[in-house]
């Protein structure tokens, strides 16, 4: 893709095609800066009349620590990015809460509530610029499910520019792990930015390791990375 509306568009796009293959689409969804171009797509597309009232999401993580309410929280980000703006029904939307009391008992009917909607059909994804996908960070066993990480500093130190300073940015998240998303049955992985170049390099050298949580997509049947020019810019040519 030439830049970041050109893979917005054709991120929407497919997922579009998806939702409307699928009689009650399950998708999971990211935060951060790479989709805000895509959800603005889909509040365009619900402006000149399609219905997303069918629509059951499920979002890959949250901070711990935050409520709703905090405007650096991932459910604040949602409903201000994109659900508060189309129709899909609030007990559809689901986004783990990071300020329960009891965090084993909230991943786990996460993993639940995922399973008992029959399952993802597609995910989107954003990159880390240390390779993870969700907070999996570096090091998470590729048998994971919903659970609660560590994020390392490189995480908070990217993610600093949503806060009024990196202190602000909370040390713990709450993350689908690397099997809840292997489990989707289709998979886009959206790559934007010169930043994210090593790591695109990285993921395209097709070595499948712990260490490099993105690359377990190689062991994916159905995955679609969508990537502007900027974001190749460190890819070597073979
Ligand atoms: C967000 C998430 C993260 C981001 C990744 C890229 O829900 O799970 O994995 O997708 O950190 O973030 P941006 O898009 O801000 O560069």
């Amino acid at each position: 893709m030439k830049d970041y509306k050109e893979l917005s568009q054709k991120a929407f796009e497919l997922t579009q095609s998806e939702i409307e293959r699928i009689k009650e689409p399950v998708v999971g969804l990211a935060t951060g800066s790479t989709p805000e171009g895509l959800y603005q797509k889909m509040i365009e597309h619900y402006n000149k009349g399609y219905s997303y009232k069918h629509l059951t999401s499920f979002n890959l993580d949250e901070y711990i620590g935050l409520e709703e309410s905090d405007p650096n929280s991932y459910h604040y980000y949602m409903n201000d990015k994109l659900f508060r703006h189309i129709d899909i029904k609030e007990e559809k939307a689901h986004v783990p809460s990071g300020i329960t009391a009891d965090f084993e008992k909230e991943c786990a009917s996460y993993e639940q509530a995922i399973k008992d909607s029959g399952g993802i059909d597609i995910q989107l994804l954003g990159l880390g610029v240390n390779g993870h996908i969700g907070f999996n960070e570096p090091g998470t066993p590729f048998d994971s499910q919903t659970h609660v990480v560590e994020l390392e500093e490189s995480t908070r130190d990217a993610n600093a520019h949503f806060f009024a300073s990196k202190g602000e940015v909370p040390r713990k998240a709450i993350s689908m792990g690397i099997d809840t998303i292997m489990r989707s049955r289709k998979i886009i992985l959206l790559v934007s930015g010169v930043k994210k170049s090593p790591a695109l390099n990285k993921l395209l050298t097709k070595d499948v390791t712990e260490r490099f949580p993105v690359s377990a997509l190689h062991k994916h049947p159905d995955v679609t990375v969508i990537a502007d020019e900027a974001a190749f810019t460190y890819v070597e040519k073979k």
